[in-house]
């Protein structure tokens, strides 16, 4: 397995081009599912998960061109409206082929996720919104079995956000019979992204980017060309890499727009930021000062940079306080961090981090993608050797991480 060796200490400097989103990409690709004419998408990152739901989707028979990241999807000849447990267990995100398998095929064969290292999340609220619409769903042998003749459109009000869920429901509803109301919607960035391509396949969807989602189903939906959105969590997370490590780094080809909470965040904690339209410019002199965040749904504090963000805390000046309020087991990097020199407690969803001078290199492991990239951020500022073990989760969600950072003067390695 590999591993990733960093040798503390080295301030960042120069430019990273910023990949396409992960969260972007998976519903989009699963929006290939909805039409029989072929999706041209560019920007896509070139991640494990993003291979799976490839593997995935092949499997029931959509043919997929890639040339870089450019891909060309061809949903003409599915065959087999089906997502194993084999697949669903390494990445959740394969929830995501239900509500287009349903809409244009009448049925779909989805194992549940099972469990995952930062919560229970179940996907009730997928299930509930799709039974509203008429679908009828039986679990069997961990499978979700869903079929309906044709979705019919429906008022759904989610218990709670739900990005996914929004998705899987915006993905049904698109090819629904009549209007579907989906309220208490994800406002998240990825949803609007995958709204913007489904009414470039000709959905109707407006409220984009609020919390009421309506949709008038149409009969079917066409081929189109889109571009990935930047992905906000890796640019939040460089950007968290200098200001706790120092230096000078220019991000590219971003979204700043995306990132206000984050910005805010760390510009309390003593980040120079310039903004332009799609570039960012980070730079950081001296210590950070710590800062309290509690995470929420989009546009609050994303729970994506609460890891990246306790390693930050953990060598700022003062001490901060972390709520998480998305995940109720999102603090597994808190052990790792300790590991580390970190000196963090846990009190029920809350951390309280006492900042430390300098943490001292050991070897860690990750425990989850955020987790891992957490790990990272404390290696490049920890005196000696950060040895971090399976980082098979950082390679899931973080586009060749350790080029990047290697690009920017760190001292990081693959250990294979
Ligand atoms: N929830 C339910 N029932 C449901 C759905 C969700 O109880 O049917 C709960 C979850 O257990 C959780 C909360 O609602 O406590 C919010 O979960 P949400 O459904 O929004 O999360 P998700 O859609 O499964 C996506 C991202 C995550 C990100 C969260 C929150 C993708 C593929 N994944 O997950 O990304 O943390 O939204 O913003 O979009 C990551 O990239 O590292 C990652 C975990």
């Amino acid at each position: 397995m590999d591993k990733l060796k960093i040798i503390g200490g080295q301030p960042l400097c120069g430019e990273v081009v910023i990949s396409g989103a992960k969260n972007a990409a998976l519903p989009i690709l699963c929006a290939g599912l909805l039409s029989a004419q072929p999706l041209h998408l560019s920007n896509m990152p070139d991640l494990q998960d993003i291979r799976t739901m490839e593997t995935l989707l092949q499997k029931m028979g959509m043919r997929i061109e890639r040339d870089a990241d450019n891909y060309t999807l061809d949903g003409a000849h599915i065959a087999s409206p089906e997502a194993s447990y084999e697949l669903v267990k390494t990445m959740r995100a394969a929830i995501l082929v239900l509500g287009p398998l349903l809409a244009r095929f009448g049925q779909a064969r989805v194992s549940l996720p099972g469990g995952c290292a930062i919560g229970a999340r179940p996907v009730d609220q997928h299930i509930r919104g799709l039974q509203a619409m008429g679908a009828d769903i039986v679990i069997e042998h961990g499978y979700i079995l869903a079929k309906a003749s044709r979705l019919k459109g429906a008022r759904i009000v989610a218990d709670m956000i739900t990005v996914t869920g929004t998705e899987n429901l915006l993905m049904a509803a698109v090819l629904a019979d009549g209007e579907t109301i989906l309220e208490n919607a994800a406002r998240e960035p990825e949803v609007i992204d995958l709204a913007r391509l489904l009414v470039k396949m000709g959905a109707h969807i407006s409220g984009i980017g609020t919390d009421t989602l309506v949709i008038q189903g149409v009969d079917q939906l066409h081929g189109a060309h889109h571009k990935v959105m930047a992905d906000r969590i890796e640019a939040g997370t460089f950007l968290c890499a200098v200001a706790a490590a120092g230096g000078d780094v220019l991000l590219r080809q971003c979204r700043p727009d995306t990132l206000d909470a984050v910005l805010d965040k760390l510009r309390e904690a003593g980040l120079e930021i310039e903004v332009g339209v799609d570039w960012l410019r980070a730079r950081m002199h001296g210590r950070a000062r710590a800062v309290s965040l509690r995470t929420s749904e989009y546009p609050a504090f994303p729970t994506d940079m609460q890891a990246q963000f306790m390693a930050l805390a953990s060598v700022a000046i003062g001490s901060a306080r972390v709520t998480e309020t998305i995940f109720e087991n999102r603090f597994m990097h808190v052990q790792e961090l300790n590991r580390l020199g970190a000196d963090i407690v846990v009190e029920g969803n809350t951390a309280l981090v006492q900042g430390v001078a300098m943490l001292s290199g050991a070897t860690v492991m990750a425990t989850d993608l955020r987790a891992s990239a957490s790990l990272v951020i404390a290696g490049l500022c920890a005196e000696g050797a950060t040895v971090i073990e399976r980082i098979y989760h950082l390679d899931r969600g973080y586009d060749c991480i350790e080029k990047k950072l290697s690009a920017l003067g760190a001292q990081i390695a693959r250990i294979t």
